[in-house]
């Protein structure tokens, strides 16, 4: 048989330029076409060969030996012999879901050392063997969701010293025997929610010294057992007694959507080290504050319980401020404070009367004017009156108290403060004095108008800045001032109507800046003037129809840029010019209607998203190669724009999400490039033919019609004659995941409580 690599290899060899060789063979895989099953996607860049929705009844044995990603879901393979994979022995990801894989033989997964992600969820698997895993010894997580799984035999995970993650949800586990998780060295977490689980054994995990979270919600468990995160939620307790849980070590422990009627006041007082308390969505009405035992209880969740806000909850309320716990939760009534955060209620508002009387008390304590009692602290952590501060977290929180100054006088540690929802009106120099451990400063919705230069310094540690939705329109150049280390700033919903130009120059660390939903209607010359080392710079929602050549000059770090839901008319291809590495653009919801040739050129080589969906757009140059889309691309999003053909995507070889829904295509012989182009990749596309109208609505890859055009002919036959439909189908994204530009801004921080899980 006539075998290319094996050719170029012995040439190769023979110049005894063995590295050389190996270079060539890897560089140039279109020309070396290696061996790839018939029915497969092969990438012989990345090394991954997939095999999606195929009924494979086996494991295809011809997959290249150097295959480091082997995807299989969705085939029809029954049982995995012994040995299943043992010509890959370089694999380190394996999906396997949604195979109708009823046996996992002895030994299947043996030869692959190497594999460290493994995916067995959604088959019909009923029993882990003694030795279905063998082998796996660098295997790092393991999913058996959505399988059958009742028996898991002593011994069965004994060789995955490396595991860090198992998972085994909605399966039909009714016990776990003891010792089952034996040889588990390394886990972290163990998944077995949707389970039914009546009882653990303490026994059931010993030996598991690593695990730190252990999830088995969702099960039948009416009784308990070393852990510091439990989550106990979706079982159907009703009461929780005294000192029903002793757990030295827990930090937090979630009984949420259980039906839990009362507790004993004394339920988690033998949890010492208790930080967080979930008991949301049960049937609580009223809460006794806890006796001691719980010293360090900091959040305590009662959202979604039917919460009285009368009297009787008044002791809670005030114990809550007494001992700093945060309360999260509203009042289920009475009508008048029905919805009302429990945080906003004052314990004197928590009455037993008529709500005439208590309004009237309530109007005679306004007008006398006196000064709001502040919570005396016990463990001592300095906070300002009308504030929240909490040891434990290091969090000062003054949210929503009609503070119309910056507070001062907050703790030196504190590493989150939350001012969100006041009225400052302007930020004066030198706001924050002795808080330079701050990380994260929260200043959305305070009516700022004006920052002054200073405003800030003195804080050394802030790396998160939020001014959203204030009435900002321009910034003092020195507003940033004694910043090094702000990495993201966010200015949206705001009042520019001028790019902050000049403001940047003090903020060397900076990263990514928000300054979506403002006025901007132009990016003029160096707007990145004193920003060069700007990651990602989101624009969305502005009014921008004009964008300067040299608008991004010196945006040589800039990966990921927003444009969307602006007014340009034109692809910026002159400012884009300038940004070498840029990754990720979006320019969704302009009135873009031509794309032209090589709009994208100065991309070509880094791009690797591309959004150009909701624009009305009516042309683009029919090839690829001429728009300047190449093998680098990953994401292209085209949906529900005015195109009756689309250009040829044979180039795009990389490509992973693509979206042409909702565009009114023209179903004959010049989409056959599209046509032709669907049958060989395997990718969902959404593209539905709008004409001819008998074709309305049927999916391309449906129609006959392809089939007739000059070089259609290989074309499968199409089952004929299905009723069209008369709607447009699926015009979601697909969400699949993307490589991600960078990993520090993909990772980026929205909420104030994605940031409190950081600090
Ligand atoms: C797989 O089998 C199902 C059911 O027999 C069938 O509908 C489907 O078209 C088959 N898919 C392929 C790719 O052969
Ligand atoms: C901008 O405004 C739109 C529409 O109100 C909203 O959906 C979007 O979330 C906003 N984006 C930001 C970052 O504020």
């Amino acid at each position: 048989m006539y075998n290319p690599r094996f050719l170029s290899s012995q040439m190769c060899s023979s110049l005894i330029l063995d590295s050389f060789c190996l270079l060539v063979l890897l560089c140039i895989p279109a020309v070396l076409t290696a061996k790839c099953p018939q029915q497969c996607v092969c990438d012989q860049i990345q090394l991954t060969v997939t095999c999606v929705n195929k009924n494979l009844t086996q494991v295809p044995p011809t997959v290249d030996e150097i295959t480091v990603k082997l995807d299989l879901r969705g085939n029809d393979i029954q049982e995995l012999p012994t040995g299943s994979f043992k010509h890959t022995p370089y694999l380190t990801h394996l999906s396997l879901q949604r195979c109708n894989i009823r046996r996992v033989k002895e030994g299947a997964f043996r030869g692959l050392g190497r594999l460290v992600f493994l995916n067995l969820a959604n088959n019909n698997i009923d029993i882990l063997y003694q030795e279905s895993f063998d082998g796996l010894s660098s295997l790092k997580q393991l999913m058996i969701d959505r399988n059958r799984v009742e028996e898991i035999q002593p011994g069965a995970f004994t060789q995955l010293g490396f595991l860090n993650l198992l998972s085994l949800t909605h399966n039909q586990l009714v016990y776990i025997p003891n010792l089952a998780f034996q040889g588990l060295q390394n886990i972290k977490w163990l998944r077995l929610s949707h389970n039914s689980l009546n009882y653990l054994d303490i026994e059931a995990f010993a030996g598991l010294f690593t695990l730190t979270r252990l999830s088995v919600d969702h099960n039948e468990l009416q009784f308990w057992m070393r852990l510091t995160r439990l989550d106990m939620g979706y079982n159907p307790m009703t009461y929780l007694g005294e000192e029903v849980v002793s757990m030295a070590k827990l930090t937090h422990l979630f009984l949420d959507h259980m039906s839990l009627q009362d507790m004993a006041n004394t339920a988690v007082s033998k949890c010492p080290s208790l930080v967080h308390l979930g008991i949301s969505h049960n049937q609580l009405r009223v809460i006794q504050p806890f006796s001691e035992g719980s010293p360090n209880l900091a959040r305590l969740n009662l959202a979604g319980n039917p919460i009285y806000c009368n009297c009787y909850l008044r002791p809670l309320r005030e114990w809550a401020i007494r001992r700093k716990v945060k309360l999260m939760g509203t009042c289920g009534g009475p009508a008048h404070l029905s919805g009302e955060n429990l945080e906003a209620v004052h314990p004197t508002q928590l009455r037993c009367q008529s709500q005439e009387a208590m309004l009237k008390a309530e109007f005679e304590e306004a007008t006398r004017v006196t000064p709001r009692p502040t919570a005396e602290p016990e463990n001592k952590v300095k906070c300002p009156a009308n504030c929240v501060c909490e040891a434990e977290t290091h969090h000062s929180s003054c949210e929503n108290r009609g503070h119309n100054k910056v507070p001062r006088g907050f703790s030196p540690n504190t590493r989150l403060l939350d001012l969100r929802g006041n009225h400052f009106h302007y930020i004066p120099s030198n706001s924050f004095p002795g808080v330079t451990q701050v990380v994260s400063l929260h200043l959305q919705r305070c009516k700022i108008v004006e920052v002054e230069g200073g405003a800030f310094s003195g804080m050394k540690g802030l790396i998160y800045l939020y001014l959203s939705e204030n009435d900002l329109s321009s910034l003092s150049p020195d507003a940033f001032k004694g910043l090094p280390q702000l990495t993201y700033l966010h200015l949206e919903k705001n009042r520019f109507a001028n790019f902050p130009k000049g403001a940047f120059k003090l903020v060397p660390s900076l990263l990514a800046l928000h300054l979506e939903n403002n006025s901007l209607t132009r990016l003029e010359p160096g707007i990145m003037t004193g920003a060069e080392g700007l990651r990602a710079l989101y624009l969305t929602g502005n009014a921008i129809e004009h964008v300067s050549p040299r608008a991004l000059e010196e945006a040589n770090d800039l990966d990921t840029l927003h444009l969307g839901g602006n007014k340009l008319k034109d692809v910026p291809t002159e400012a884009l010019s300038k940004t070498a590495n840029l990754r990720d653009l979006r320019l969704s919801g302009n009135s873009i209607r031509w794309v032209g040739p090589n709009a994208f050129q100065p991309l070509e080589n880094t791009l690797k998203e591309l959004y150009l969906d909701n624009m009305g757009l009516e042309k683009v140059s029919v090839q690829c190669e001429l728009i300047s889309l190449g093998p680098g691309l990953r994401s292209l999003f085209l949906e529900g724009n005015q195109l009756e053909e689309v250009p040829d995507f044979h180039s795009l070889t990389s490509l992973e999400v693509i979206n042409l829904a909702d565009n009114p295509l023209m179903c004959d012989c010049p989409l056959l490039p599209l046509r032709m182009w669907i049958e060989k990749v395997n990718l969902k596309v959404r593209a539905t033919c709008a004409n001819p109208p008998e074709l309305r609505g049927r999916k391309v890859k449906d129609v006959h019609v392809f089939k007739a055009c000059p070089g259609g002919e290989s074309l499968p036959a199409v089952p004929t004659a299905r009723p069209p439909k008369a709607t447009n189908i699926g015009n979601q994204i697909q969400s699949l995941s993307v490589g991600s530009a960078n990993g520090l801004i993909a990772g980026h921080i929205y909420g104030v409580s994605r940031t409190d899980a950081l600090l």
